[in-house]
């Protein structure tokens, strides 16, 4: 049977630029598609912007717009910022489009003519922001639960669809299919949502009062209501009701949504399908809300929002994509700031993953001519290729950061595996063992990759050609081992997340930087800011660029350094294998004649004379000098 994967995010209202909470739920639904090409579906991926209603009329009025220029400009902005994170939809809707608006009459007069929609009068408390209408026990103290603003007392002449005939309906439904609703906690709030009447639902508004909007095919004084309008957008974007893309793909359909749009999804929409004899969807994913450094749902109402594009430009979109998979469990509320993002992107990306590369080039520059070697047999690292199966189980689960977590865990390993196995000293006594354990750790980052291209799309691309692997990957390439290929690596690569992209935290106690002596005498509290520690040299040679510098492998014992040392004229590299130096450590990675230099080594000069200060003894590299 043909694999086949459709997935959805909300479309987003066109009244507020797009914040990190929208980014959210398309960065989850972008994982979520590549991940399924990348396992062999046959994948659709729609997105889109909900453009009818009365609040984005309002906003349109409030900017001094035309509805319709102003819907295209902020639907173009989704769009942008869709871009701009990596986001690789296949379709995107928008509710103003004609292929939508014909689908949604259709739809209506069908159910209208079943006799499930019928005219009577609404009276309620209404929130103008959530366009929708709230009982005396959703407010909180009397005002917008969400909003926190007051809610006016509404009376108006509806047309009504009949929701409360399907209740027993979807109840059945949802007993009978367990895994509709995901996380499980979500299931039971519909349940007990649905253990009550759940009443009519409003489907139009007087277009008096909202001329913005899709007219009743029947009544051309209303208009749908936002609800019957939107919802349909995961059917008209496929052609329904006779397109081969509706065909093919509404049968697999997947819906990702925040938690507060559960209702619309679970109870209004399935009883719309039920009523309009089309089939029910797969699954529904529920998100929690991503929460503002007032620990409050970041929304633009509240003003607590966090721009994904100023961090994607600072920190690159694949980190922001990454943080946001890793850090937050899918359908709980997490807050999320720019320092969490820092301190993922330096631990797991630069000083794990980077830095795994960076070494593993070093190396096969250095003992491999270049090149990946011969395939070998796998060792502990193999254990990688039952990393896929797992992961497909966590994916399909919705626990992406612990999918992410245990595909980081292995990157972790393989740094592990080339301390205890130490390449470097190996070469000395074993060249070929040196390059069995060398192929390992590319064969287990070549598995690494193919996992995390779904969450880091460019970066992994990029780490690939590092390490002179192809780029077209397959998931199932993640489960064999002795794939990658004796091919040469190119010489020159990019660091793949720079320590300098993420900007240094401002003020007292986050800079590394040293002030200078002041009346000739420093106090103990300025030379404790320098870190110096022993460093042992592993590996030295020529800077391609420099006559006069080195490029120095230092291990500090748990991690290794690069350090572009001036002192060609005094020792030549071989020289310098297996000393032990003096580092300062925590200084600021500089780049020289394009080469990293993550520390500085003491060296004492005088005159045209120069000696390393090196460490006598005993004591192992890391150790702290004081
Ligand atoms: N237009 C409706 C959806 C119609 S779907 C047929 C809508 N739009 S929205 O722009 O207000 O929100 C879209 C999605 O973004 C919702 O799922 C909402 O939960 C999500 N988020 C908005 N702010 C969010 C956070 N702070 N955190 C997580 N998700 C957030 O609702």
């Amino acid at each position: 049977m043909e694999k086949v994967f459709y997935i959805t995010t909300p479309i987003y209202y066109v009244n507020a630029e797009p914040h990190l909470g929208h980014a959210y739920s398309t960065v989850v639904a972008d994982f979520l598609a590549r991940w399924h090409r990348l396992d062999g579906y046959r994948t659709f991926f729609l997105t889109g912007t909900d453009e009818h209603g009365e609040t984005v009329y309002r906003a349109a009025l409030g900017a001094g717009e035309d509805p319709k220029a102003f819907v295209d400009r902020v639907s173009e902005r989704f769009r942008r910022a869709w871009d701009l994170l990596g986001i690789a939809y296949d379709g995107f809707i928008r509710t103003t489009e004609e292929r939508h608006r014909r689908v949604v009459q259709g739809v209506l007069q069908k159910v209208y003519e079943a006799g499930d929609i019928y005219y009577g009068e609404y009276e309620g408390l209404y929130c103008v922001s959530c366009e929708r209408f709230y009982t005396e026990k959703e407010l909180s103290e009397g005002l917008c639960p969400l909003h926190g603003r007051p809610v006016e007392r509404r009376k108006e002449g509806n047309y009504f669809f009949r929701m409360e005939r399907y209740r027993e309906w979807l109840i059945d439904y949802l007993q009978t299919h367990p895994d509709l609703i995901r996380p499980e906690g979500y299931r039971n709030e519909v349940l007990a949502m649905l253990a009550e009447p759940i009443g009519d639902l409003s489907i139009s508004r007087p277009k008096a009062r909202v001329p913005w909007g899709i007219p009743l095919p029947w009544d051309e004084g209303h208009v749908t209501y936002v609800w019957f309008d939107a919802l349909l957008n995961y059917v008209s974007a496929l052609g329904y009701p006779d397109g081969e893309g509706y065909r093919i793909f509404w049968p697999h359909a997947w819906h990702l949504i925040g938690k507060d749009i559960l209702k619309p999804h679970a109870v209004f929409w399935p009883t719309m399908l039920k009523a309009a004899g089309i089939p029910m969807y797969r699954h529904l994913g529920v998100g929690g809300f991503l929460l503002g450094p007032d620990g409050r749902k970041m929304s633009k109402t509240l003003g607590n929002v966090v721009d994904p594009f100023a961090l994607a430009e600072r920190y690159g979109k694949d980190a922001v994509r990454y943080y946001l998979l890793r850090e937050i469990p899918y359908g709980q509320d997490t807050p999320v700031s720019e320092e969490a993002l820092r301190t993922r992107y330096e631990a797991d990306l630069a000083d794990d993953l980077g830095n795994l590369v960076q070494r593993t080039r070093a190396m096969l520059l250095r003992y491999a001519e270049g090149r990946v070697p011969e395939p070998v047999a796998g060792e502990e690292v193999e254990e990688g290729t039952r990393l896929a199966e797992r992961l497909r189980l966590l994916v399909r689960e919705l626990k992406f950061h612990v999918a992410l977590e245990e595909a980081m865990a292995y990157v972790k390993g393989l740094n592990r595996y080339i301390n205890e196995r130490r390449p470097w000293e190996l070469y000395r006594k074993d060249p070929g063992e040196a390059r069995a354990v060398l192929y390992r750790v590319v064969e287990g980052l070549r598995i690494a990759s193919i996992l995390l291209t779904p969450a880091m799309p460019d970066k992994i691309a990029e780490l690939r050609r590092a390490l002179g692997l192809k780029e077209e990957v397959r998931l199932e390439e993640a489960e064999r081992w002795g794939l990658a290929e004796p091919l040469p690596i190119p010489e020159e690569a990019p660091v793949l997340f720079p320590k300098e992209a993420a900007p240094q935290r401002a003020g007292p106690g986050g800079s590394a930087e040293v002030k200078g002596p002041q009346g000739g005498r420093i106090g103990l509290e300025d030379f404790a800011k320098v870190e110096l520690r022993v460093a042992e040299v592993v590996a030295a040679e020529r800077h391609p660029n420099a006559d006069r510098l080195l490029v120095l492998r230092l291990s500090l014992g748990n991690e290794e350094r690069t350090v572009v040392a001036g002192i060609a004229r005094w020792y030549r590299p071989e020289e310098l294998v297996g000393k032990k130096v003096v580092l300062v450590a925590n200084l600021k990675p500089a780049r020289l004649r394009g080469v990293e230099s993550q520390g500085m080594i003491l060296a004492a000069q005088e005159g045209d004379r120069l000696a390393l200060a090196t460490v006598e003894g005993d004591i192992p590299p890391g150790a702290v000098v004081r």
